[in-house]
């Protein structure tokens, strides 16, 4: 198996440090040129050619100063193919049965949405609501570009949002939620969300789902109480997302969680 893109991010800095030191250099003598950009020797998305927007690039977390606390624990930036964001839907959808609920009554959270790829893929389905956090301004400020060219055009779900604020303070909506995180920062913020899920879950009755890609710290969300695993399963890419893909990954993995509400309906 391919190591991940996210892997590669983490492992590969000191190898690559002084080619990407050079490109960064020399993208920033580019007059108004953002550094958030997407290299310009880097082929650009199918997804981003196909529908005009950006959501490419890969950041490390030090490109990525926001000036929040929370920065020296994000795990930068890498938007997920279309076809493992497809195939993890899927996984997820058959879990619904189990909980009396359909997709239709949940709300969908992308927990760091970074350029918003994910939220624009998330309104292809008739979600309640979707909705995107994002800690550094300038990604979520992509995202909301994005989205506004992206909703000119008939979606299944409309109510469609990119806030720029952290993960720990996001409000959880009422009823079902769903929630997307495809490694976007390290333990510590891992075990605040899952702290605070857990403390949130005891005053509601409807689950909060969790979609969990490339689960690096799978067992911290195994360990927290009443979370209950519902699959873990690899997602192959689709070979137009292996070629787009930077470092050619073919396959990625997906865990399911869901935390029921203690309260009755
Ligand atoms: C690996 S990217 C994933 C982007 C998107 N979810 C996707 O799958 O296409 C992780 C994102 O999380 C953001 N992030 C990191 N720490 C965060 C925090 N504490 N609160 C909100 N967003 C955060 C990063 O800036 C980055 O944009």
């Amino acid at each position: 198996m391919m190591s991940t893109a996210y892997a590669w991010l983490t492992r590969s800095f000191d190898v690559q440090g002084v080619i990407v030191s050079l490109r960064r250099t020399l993208r920033s003598t580019i007059p108004h040129a953002s550094h958030l950009d997407p290299d310009p020797d880097e082929p650009q998305h199918p997804f981003d050619r196909t529908h005009h927007v950006d959501t490419g690039g890969l950041f490390y977390p030090d490109q990525l100063n926001s000036g929040h606390q929370h920065d020296m624990h994000s795990a930068g930036y890498y938007a997920t193919a279309p076809s493992l964001f497809r195939g993890a839907i899927a996984l997820w959808q058959k879990t619904c049965a189990a909980t009396g609920y359909r997709l239709n009554d949940y709300a969908f959270i992308d927990i760091g949405c970074g350029k918003g790829r994910v939220l624009m893929l998330a309104s292809e389905y008739p979600f309640r609501q979707v909705l995107g956090v994002e800690l550094h301004p300038e990604l979520a400020g992509v995202a909301q570009a994005n989205l506004r060219h992206w909703l000119r055009h008939k979606r299944a779900c409309r109510d469609v949002l990119a806030l720029n604020t952290d993960a720990l303070s996001v409000a959880i909506p009422d009823g079902p939620v769903v929630l997307y995180l495809f490694n976007s920062f390290e333990q510590q913020i891992v075990i605040g969300l899952l702290t605070r899920l857990a403390a949130i879950s005891e005053r509601r009755s409807a689950p909060i789902d969790l979609i969990y890609i490339h689960p690096e710290f799978d067992t911290l969300v195994r360990q927290c109480p009443r979370m209950e695993l519902l699959a873990d399963q690899d997602i192959a890419f689709t070979p137009e997302d292996t070629a787009a893909d930077v470092f050619g990954v073919e396959v990625d993995r997906c865990s399911l969680y869901r935390l029921p509400g203690l309260l009755r309906a």
